[in-house]
Protein backbone atom coordinates (compact mmCIF):
# COMPACT_ATOMS: atom_id res chain seq x y z
CA UNK A 1 0.00 0.00 0.00
CA UNK A 2 1.14 3.31 -0.96
CA UNK A 3 0.10 6.85 -0.39
CA UNK A 4 1.18 9.27 -3.00
CA UNK A 5 0.68 12.10 -5.21
CA UNK A 6 -2.05 11.65 -7.92
CA UNK A 7 -0.24 12.28 -11.39
CA UNK A 8 -2.34 12.91 -14.35
CA UNK A 9 -2.19 9.29 -15.61
CA UNK A 10 -4.31 8.52 -12.60
CA UNK A 11 -6.86 10.73 -13.04
CA UNK A 12 -9.45 8.95 -15.01
CA UNK A 13 -8.58 5.52 -12.49
CA UNK A 14 -9.09 8.16 -9.38
CA UNK A 15 -12.48 9.58 -10.88
CA UNK A 16 -13.42 5.96 -11.36
CA UNK A 17 -13.02 5.06 -8.04
CA UNK A 18 -14.64 7.97 -6.69
CA UNK A 19 -17.66 7.33 -8.72
CA UNK A 20 -17.85 4.17 -7.40
CA UNK A 21 -17.82 4.96 -3.85
CA UNK A 22 -20.40 7.80 -3.92
CA UNK A 23 -22.35 5.84 -6.27
CA UNK A 24 -25.95 5.77 -5.15
CA UNK A 25 -25.07 7.40 -1.41
CA UNK A 26 -26.57 10.57 -1.49
CA UNK A 27 -29.07 10.51 -4.35
CA UNK A 28 -29.26 8.20 -7.45
CA UNK A 29 -25.92 8.08 -8.93
CA UNK A 30 -22.89 10.22 -8.55
CA UNK A 31 -21.48 13.49 -8.88
CA UNK A 32 -17.89 13.66 -6.66
CA UNK A 33 -15.78 12.35 -9.19
CA UNK A 34 -17.30 15.77 -11.77
CA UNK A 35 -16.14 17.81 -8.45
CA UNK A 36 -12.85 16.51 -8.50
CA UNK A 37 -12.37 16.59 -12.39
CA UNK A 38 -13.16 20.66 -11.70
CA UNK A 39 -10.82 20.88 -8.65
CA UNK A 40 -7.26 19.73 -9.80
CA UNK A 41 -7.68 23.40 -11.97
CA UNK A 42 -9.55 25.05 -9.92
CA UNK A 43 -7.45 27.98 -7.75
CA UNK A 44 -8.10 26.90 -4.51
CA UNK A 45 -6.69 23.51 -4.76
CA UNK A 46 -4.33 22.38 -2.71
CA UNK A 47 -2.12 19.44 -4.73
CA UNK A 48 0.61 18.81 -1.82
CA UNK A 49 -2.14 18.17 0.81
CA UNK A 50 -4.08 15.78 -1.83
CA UNK A 51 -3.03 11.80 -2.11
CA UNK A 52 -4.22 9.01 -3.74
CA UNK A 53 -3.56 5.37 -2.35
CA UNK A 54 -2.39 2.61 -3.91
CA UNK A 55 -3.12 -0.91 -3.67
CA UNK A 56 -0.47 -3.52 -5.79
CA UNK A 57 -0.03 -0.99 -8.37
CA UNK A 58 -4.07 0.36 -8.76
CA UNK A 59 -5.78 3.55 -7.32
CA UNK A 60 -7.88 2.08 -4.39
CA UNK A 61 -8.71 5.75 -2.71
CA UNK A 62 -8.00 9.44 -2.69
CA UNK A 63 -8.20 12.64 -0.45
CA UNK A 64 -8.32 15.98 -1.94
CA UNK A 65 -8.41 19.61 -0.39
CA UNK A 66 -9.36 22.99 -1.08
CA UNK A 67 -8.77 26.53 0.53
CA UNK A 68 -11.36 27.62 2.71
CA UNK A 69 -12.20 30.43 5.26
CA UNK A 70 -14.21 31.23 8.32
CA UNK A 71 -16.08 34.54 7.74
CA UNK A 72 -16.45 36.21 11.10
CA UNK A 73 -19.16 38.03 12.48
CA UNK A 74 -17.63 40.73 13.68
CA UNK A 75 -17.29 43.17 10.52
CA UNK A 76 -13.93 44.60 11.62
CA UNK A 77 -12.36 41.17 11.88
CA UNK A 78 -10.41 39.71 9.19
CA UNK A 79 -11.74 36.16 7.41
CA UNK A 80 -9.16 32.91 8.44
CA UNK A 81 -7.99 31.07 6.27
CA UNK A 82 -8.60 27.37 6.88
CA UNK A 83 -8.23 23.70 4.33
CA UNK A 84 -10.79 21.48 3.74
CA UNK A 85 -11.55 17.83 2.45
CA UNK A 86 -13.87 16.53 -0.03
CA UNK A 87 -13.91 14.36 -1.75
CA UNK A 88 -12.34 11.66 0.45
CA UNK A 89 -12.98 8.20 -1.15
CA UNK A 90 -11.74 4.15 -0.39
CA UNK A 91 -12.89 1.71 -3.20
CA UNK A 92 -16.03 -0.13 -1.72
CA UNK A 93 -14.14 -3.85 -2.12
CA UNK A 94 -11.47 -2.33 0.90
CA UNK A 95 -13.77 -0.45 2.92
CA UNK A 96 -13.58 -1.11 6.82
CA UNK A 97 -9.88 -2.29 6.62
CA UNK A 98 -8.79 0.69 8.36
CA UNK A 99 -7.43 2.58 4.84
CA UNK A 100 -9.63 5.18 4.87
CA UNK A 101 -8.14 6.10 8.56
CA UNK A 102 -4.64 5.86 7.03
CA UNK A 103 -4.60 8.08 4.25
CA UNK A 104 -6.94 10.79 6.18
CA UNK A 105 -4.14 10.73 9.11
CA UNK A 106 -1.20 10.70 6.48
CA UNK A 107 -3.11 14.29 5.00
CA UNK A 108 -3.98 15.76 8.51
CA UNK A 109 -0.40 15.48 9.04
CA UNK A 110 0.84 16.59 6.45
CA UNK A 111 -1.58 20.05 6.45
CA UNK A 112 -0.43 20.41 10.39
CA UNK A 113 3.45 20.27 9.09
CA UNK A 114 2.62 22.61 6.42
CA UNK A 115 1.48 25.22 9.40
CA UNK A 116 -2.20 25.55 8.01
CA UNK A 117 -4.58 26.16 11.49
CA UNK A 118 -7.51 24.59 10.89
CA UNK A 119 -9.23 21.73 8.92
CA UNK A 120 -13.18 22.08 8.30
CA UNK A 121 -15.34 19.47 6.83
CA UNK A 122 -18.55 18.09 5.80
CA UNK A 123 -19.73 14.96 6.78
CA UNK A 124 -21.26 12.42 9.10
CA UNK A 125 -19.67 12.79 12.42
CA UNK A 126 -18.59 9.20 13.00
CA UNK A 127 -16.62 9.14 9.90
CA UNK A 128 -14.29 12.32 11.73
CA UNK A 129 -14.77 11.91 15.32
CA UNK A 130 -11.53 9.05 15.58
CA UNK A 131 -9.59 11.72 14.08
CA UNK A 132 -10.57 14.99 16.30
CA UNK A 133 -12.99 16.81 15.14
CA UNK A 134 -16.15 17.93 16.60
CA UNK A 135 -18.95 20.13 15.70
CA UNK A 136 -18.22 23.77 14.35
CA UNK A 137 -20.43 24.98 17.19
CA UNK A 138 -17.90 24.34 19.78
CA UNK A 139 -15.45 26.78 18.07
CA UNK A 140 -18.73 29.14 17.20
CA UNK A 141 -18.10 28.09 13.33
CA UNK A 142 -21.39 27.78 11.47
CA UNK A 143 -22.79 27.41 7.76
CA UNK A 144 -23.66 30.68 5.73
CA UNK A 145 -27.01 30.52 7.60
CA UNK A 146 -25.88 31.32 10.65
CA UNK A 147 -26.94 27.78 12.04
CA UNK A 148 -24.46 24.85 13.63
CA UNK A 149 -25.21 22.11 11.84
CA UNK A 150 -23.96 18.79 13.25
CA UNK A 151 -22.45 17.59 9.32
CA UNK A 152 -19.79 21.00 9.67
CA UNK A 153 -16.97 19.98 11.29
CA UNK A 154 -13.72 21.60 12.48
CA UNK A 155 -9.82 20.36 13.70
CA UNK A 156 -7.83 23.43 15.01
CA UNK A 157 -4.23 21.74 13.67
CA UNK A 158 -2.40 24.22 16.31
CA UNK A 159 -3.47 24.62 20.00
CA UNK A 160 -5.86 27.38 20.25
CA UNK A 161 -5.92 27.98 16.62
CA UNK A 162 -9.81 28.70 16.38
CA UNK A 163 -10.10 29.84 19.71
CA UNK A 164 -12.12 33.04 20.10
CA UNK A 165 -13.29 32.61 16.16
CA UNK A 166 -16.92 33.37 16.03
CA UNK A 167 -18.16 32.93 12.25
CA UNK A 168 -19.58 31.45 9.26
CA UNK A 169 -17.80 28.63 6.93
CA UNK A 170 -16.97 29.71 3.40
CA UNK A 171 -16.15 26.27 0.96
CA UNK A 172 -14.66 26.93 -2.09
CA UNK A 173 -16.82 27.52 -5.30
CA UNK A 174 -15.38 24.59 -7.21
CA UNK A 175 -18.40 22.71 -4.96
CA UNK A 176 -21.07 24.86 -7.08
CA UNK A 177 -21.39 22.49 -9.98
CA UNK A 178 -24.27 22.49 -12.20
CA UNK A 179 -26.02 19.09 -12.21
CA UNK A 180 -26.29 19.10 -15.90
CA UNK A 181 -22.46 19.50 -16.50
CA UNK A 182 -21.96 16.86 -14.17
CA UNK A 183 -24.75 14.08 -15.56
CA UNK A 184 -22.69 14.40 -18.84
CA UNK A 185 -19.42 14.08 -17.69
CA UNK A 186 -20.25 11.55 -16.19
CA UNK A 187 -20.85 9.57 -19.60
CA UNK A 188 -17.39 9.46 -19.80
CA UNK A 189 -17.52 6.49 -17.59
CA UNK A 190 -19.02 3.30 -18.05
CA UNK A 191 -22.78 2.92 -17.45
CA UNK A 192 -24.34 1.75 -13.65
CA UNK A 193 -27.03 1.51 -12.36
CA UNK A 194 -28.82 4.64 -10.44
CA UNK A 195 -30.74 3.30 -7.64
CA UNK A 196 -32.95 4.88 -4.73
CA UNK A 197 -31.70 3.62 -1.76
CA UNK A 198 -32.44 3.95 2.09
CA UNK A 199 -29.21 5.87 2.68
CA UNK A 200 -30.09 8.52 0.58
CA UNK A 201 -32.72 9.48 3.12
CA UNK A 202 -30.52 9.33 5.58
CA UNK A 203 -28.37 11.47 4.24
CA UNK A 204 -31.43 14.14 3.55
CA UNK A 205 -32.24 14.05 7.08
CA UNK A 206 -28.98 14.00 8.57
CA UNK A 207 -28.12 17.34 6.37
CA UNK A 208 -31.03 19.00 8.54
CA UNK A 209 -29.76 18.03 12.16
CA UNK A 210 -28.71 20.59 14.21
CA UNK A 211 -25.41 20.25 16.95
CA UNK A 212 -27.22 20.41 20.02
CA UNK A 213 -23.93 19.45 22.08
CA UNK A 214 -22.72 21.91 24.89
CA UNK A 215 -19.28 21.95 24.51
C1 LIG B 1 -15.56 7.15 4.41
C2 LIG B 1 -14.51 6.19 3.87
C3 LIG B 1 -13.44 7.00 3.12
C4 LIG B 1 -13.86 5.47 5.06
O1 LIG B 1 -12.85 4.60 4.55
P1 LIG B 1 -12.60 3.16 5.22
O2 LIG B 1 -11.31 2.65 4.67
O3 LIG B 1 -13.81 2.31 5.05
O4 LIG B 1 -12.46 3.58 6.74
P2 LIG B 1 -11.60 2.86 7.88
O5 LIG B 1 -11.72 1.37 7.73
O6 LIG B 1 -10.21 3.39 7.89
O7 LIG B 1 -12.37 3.35 9.17
C5 LIG B 1 -11.83 4.32 10.05
C6 LIG B 1 -12.85 4.65 11.10
O8 LIG B 1 -13.84 5.55 10.58
C7 LIG B 1 -15.12 5.20 11.13
N1 LIG B 1 -15.96 4.68 10.03
C8 LIG B 1 -15.60 4.49 8.73
N2 LIG B 1 -16.66 4.04 8.01
C9 LIG B 1 -17.71 3.96 8.87
C10 LIG B 1 -19.06 3.57 8.74
N3 LIG B 1 -19.57 3.17 7.56
N4 LIG B 1 -19.83 3.60 9.83
C11 LIG B 1 -19.36 3.99 11.05
N5 LIG B 1 -18.06 4.37 11.23
C12 LIG B 1 -17.25 4.37 10.15
C13 LIG B 1 -14.87 4.14 12.17
O9 LIG B 1 -14.54 4.77 13.38
C14 LIG B 1 -13.63 3.47 11.60
O10 LIG B 1 -12.86 2.78 12.56
P3 LIG B 1 -13.23 1.24 12.92
O11 LIG B 1 -13.38 0.48 11.62
O12 LIG B 1 -12.04 0.82 13.73
O13 LIG B 1 -14.53 1.30 13.68
C15 LIG B 1 -15.15 5.12 2.95
O14 LIG B 1 -16.14 4.43 3.69
C16 LIG B 1 -15.78 5.67 1.68
O15 LIG B 1 -15.12 5.83 0.67
N6 LIG B 1 -17.11 5.90 1.73
C17 LIG B 1 -17.85 6.39 0.57
C18 LIG B 1 -17.53 7.84 0.30
C19 LIG B 1 -17.74 8.69 1.54
O16 LIG B 1 -18.72 8.54 2.27
N7 LIG B 1 -16.80 9.61 1.77
C20 LIG B 1 -16.88 10.50 2.89
C21 LIG B 1 -17.75 11.64 2.56
S1 LIG B 1 -18.09 12.63 3.97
Amino acid sequence: MIIRHETPQDYFATEHICRDAFWNLYFPGAHEHYVLHRMRKHKDFLPELSFVLEIDGQIAGGIFFTRSRIIPRSADAKPVPAVSFGPVFIAPEYHRRGLGRMLISHAIEKAKQAGHKAILTLGYPYHYSPYGFTGGKKYGISMADGKFYQGLLALPLQEHALDGISGYVQFSDVFDINPQEAEEYDKKFPPKEKLVLPCQAEYEKACTLLDETRY
